[in-house]
């Protein structure tokens, strides 16, 4: 009852913002969009002027520029916004976090909530979940409605996505990234941008680069060697600068190599903006400068902060005074502003057609369900425990405390206050409730109750079936910005308590959410296990359709996970956290399943791994040269009983390689939905680059010559279609 009041309140006022924003918008073109009054000189300059191409207008708006204008336009003059120059018709330029939604406004110059109460909006599946789905389409429209609703609150650059790597199962901040593959992480997160960017915002990809724990994360250094770096760490960036299209670039908080990542020129000019060829911004992640001379020369463009004495900011006063004084070049200062106008002039920032965006939609709710959906990973379906049945059941207990707990206001920056947020035990009582008798008990609390437990158990043994609803959630500690995991286990004594209910339920289903933990204490006590993540407003509602069987469940798994936290191989090593403020990336090329496939360690559930209420046959693998590559093409048929989607992986595996090459790679991937006994022909394009790995001494990606054996199948470790392509030489690729 108060919840549907407070929907309709919530309804009622996004009715009268609508009607406010129509009538800003109106008066805003009457006025010139931004709402300045320009001189008719302004209005009629090349820079104003939509029909003039990009360059024209940045040179020219850069031209009547003066000094101070400049260095107002490299740093913040509130937590989330750049100065406006009414002069000129530039307005302030808002950002927000990223990624999992439009955040809720905060300060201007505090991290407490702004009061405001038209900032609820659409939360999505968090990063980790995105990826799960293994769908580049779906990333694109979740980027769309991300951007629409961004525009709609009136924003410029959205902080997201993250895409720095899983090195650690600890790091606690791999929620909202996409894995641990550099390719799956990087087709995903351009799919996403391209979407974002689509609505004239500009995305701002994150952590550049190597923010792989968040434990010393303002200053832990990062020694990696150069193909690691190259072929791990970097490729999602990458991706998303080149198949993206990215607008923005975030700096990393920690070091590499004894520079910040904010200003290390090594990261940021010369491969970022050389080699690359980036051509949009740099900015600091907040607070994420140390160095006024680093921050003038090392491509850094706009510096944000948490400090509020605005102009003490690197980039205010003390790059000002070395720019009177001589000691920073002009053009330098020329090519930071140039930067920061190409991206407002390229996002229709000074436009009367901006695109005026959208709020709170069904689409965008249903893009919210659909990524839950797809992104869900079966992990263990034994007997045909799931689908479930209501007809056949009469009474179900939900247990577990993530059953009722909100997560997506949750993690710290990528927290999203939600229109609303269907828990999974409202999911389950939405889809079932009226045929099935649902009853719900708590199960486990933070601080330990042997009597919740007890209720749990005797409520297992009363129903026909249990969903045990645990796993982690955003408190520090576990998935949550600002500090690392301490373990792989189970919090709250739920191994212990799942032990207990399997015991005395064996139609256990078990749902986890969060990310990965350990499982041997029970896996082989219960016959089935869903990866859950965080999966948005939406989340309960898609979970239902899963475990009812309204939904196949497509999600594979973009990590692996191990059985214990020494198999993997930052661990295995001893290289986590580091000592003395560096942490040494010793195992180099072999992260993830790179590693537990060459060292030949069992993991829980490998890379790639996620079961289907239907099976699929590969067969027919076809390899044909083209020159610049080859193109595999292979058939998959749904030899199941019901619809449901695969996603056909392919690795590349080196037979003889002249340098240490992982087992095998990732290098490309396609879902497919298909109805019982259908079938379909895939065709995975293999360009040169995804036969190359990165020579340091070379400087270059290089093919080597020799076989190379192509695998196709549905999981890291099932790959039924083998096939071999040979380079008759060694060549650069670039
Ligand atoms: C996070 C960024 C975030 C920024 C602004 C930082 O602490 O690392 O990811 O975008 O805060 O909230």
């Amino acid at each position: 009852m108060f919840a549907s009041f407070q929907r309709t309140l919530k309804f009622l006022h996004m009715k009268v913002n609508l009607i406010l924003r129509s009538w800003s918008l109106l008066t805003g073109l009457l006025i010139g969009h931004s709402g300045f009054t320009l001189t008719a000189q302004e209005t009629k300059a090349a820079y104003r002027d939509a029909t003039q191409p990009l360059e024209t207008r940045v040179e020219d708006l850069l031209s009547r520029l003066t000094l101070e204008e400049k260095i107002s336009l490299l740093h913040a003059d509130s937590k989330f916004t750049t100065a406006a120059i009414p002069r000129l018709g530039i307005p302030r330029r808002w950002l927000d976090d990223g990624p999992h939604g439009v955040r809720e406004d905060i300060g201007p110059d505090t991290w407490q909530s702004a009061g405001r109460t038209d900032d609820f909006s659409t939360a999505m599946p968090s990063g980790i979940c995105l990826a799960a789905t293994w769908n580049p389409d779906l990333g694109f429209k979740e980027g769309e409605a991300i951007g629409q609703e961004a525009r709609w609150r009136g924003k410029d650059i959205m902080l997201g996505p993250g895409v720095n790597i899983l090195r650690t199962p600890l790091c606690g901040r791999n929620f909202e990234y996409l894995g641990e593959d550099p390719f799956l992480s990087g087709v995903m997160c351009s799919g996403y941008i391209r979407g974002e960017q689509s609505l004239d915002i500009s995305s701002c990809v994150k952590h550049f680069a190597l923010n792989n724990q968040e434990y010393q994360r303002g200053t832990i250094n990062v020694e990696v060697d150069e193909r690691a770096l190259r072929e791990i760490y970097l490729p999602a960036f990458k991706a998303a600068v080149q198949a993206g299209s990215v607008w923005s670039v975030m700096g990393a908080y920690n070091q590499l190599r004894g520079q910040h990542c904010c200003h290390n020129d090594y990261l940021l000019n010369r491969i970022l903006k050389e080699e690359w060829g980036f051509q949009g911004l740099v900015m600091s992640d907040w607070d994420g400068t140390h160095d006024t001379h680093q921050a003038a020369l090392n491509g850094l463009d706009l510096e944000m902060g948490t400090e509020t004495n605005y102009a003490n900011f690197y980039l205010a006063q003390p790059y000002l005074n070395g720019l009177k004084s001589g000691e920073f070049p002009m053009t330098g200062l020329d090519e930071k502003v140039r930067r920061n106008l190409r991206v407002m002039i390229a996002t229709h920032v000074l436009d009367a057609n901006r695109k005026p965006g959208s709020f709170n939609t069904a689409a965008h709710q249903s893009v919210a369900r659909q990524v839950a959906e797809e992104g869900v990973v079966l992990l263990k379906n034994e007997n045909h425990a799931l689908p479930l049945d209501p007809a056949k059941i009469a009474s179900i207990a939900v247990i577990g405390e993530n059953a009722i707990r909100l997560h997506a206001h949750g993690g710290d920056s990528s927290g999203i206050k939600a229109f609303y947020e269907v828990t999974p035990l409202q999911g389950l009582v939405n889809r079932a409730g009226k045929a099935v008798n649902i009853t719900f008990s708590e199960g486990y609390q933070k601080d330990g109750s042997a009597d919740l437990a007890a209720r749990a158990v005797s409520a297992a043994k009363a129903a026909d079936v249990v969903i045990y609803i645990g796993g982690l959630n955003h408190d520090k500690g576990f998935d949550c910005e600002g500090a690392d995991r301490k373990d792989l286990k189970l919090p709250y004594g739920q191994d212990e308590l799942i032990q207990k209910i399997a015991a005395a339920n064996p139609r256990t289903i078990v749902v986890l959410e969060g990310m990965m933990v350990e499982m041997d204490a029970w896996l082989d006590q219960v016959p089935a296990v869903l990866q859950a993540w965080y999966p948005g407003m939406e989340g309960g509602n898609a979970l239902a359709r899963v475990l009812f069987g309204d939904v196949n469940p497509s999600g594979k798994l973009p990590a692996t996970f191990p059985k214990k936290l020494s198999d993997s191989p930052a661990h295995a090593l001893g290289n986590y956290p580091g000592a003395n403020g560096t942490v040494t990336y010793a195992e180099g090329l072999l992260v993830g399943y790179r590693w537990f496939d060459t060292k030949h360690i069992e993991p829980l559930f490998p890379f790639g791994h996620g079961l289907s209420y239907t099976a699929f046959a590969y067969s027919n693998l076809k390899l044909t040269p083209t020159g610049t590559g080859v193109t595999a093409e292979f058939e998959i048929r749904n030899s199941g009983q019901v619809p449901g989607a695969e996603v056909a992986q392919l690795y590349v595996h080196p037979v003889k390689p002249g340098v240490l090459r992982p087992e095998k790679e990732l290098k490309g991937f396609k879902k497919v939905f298909l109805k019982p006994g259908e079938r379909q022909t895939v065709s995975l394009p293999l360009p040169k680059a995804a036969f190359a790995y990165y020579s340091p001494e070379r400087k270059s990606w290089v093919a080597e010559q020799g076989a190379y054996k192509i695998l196709v199948g549905g999981s890291s470790r099932e790959l039924p279609l083998q096939g071999e392509f040979q380079w008759a030489e060694t060549s650069l690729v670039k």
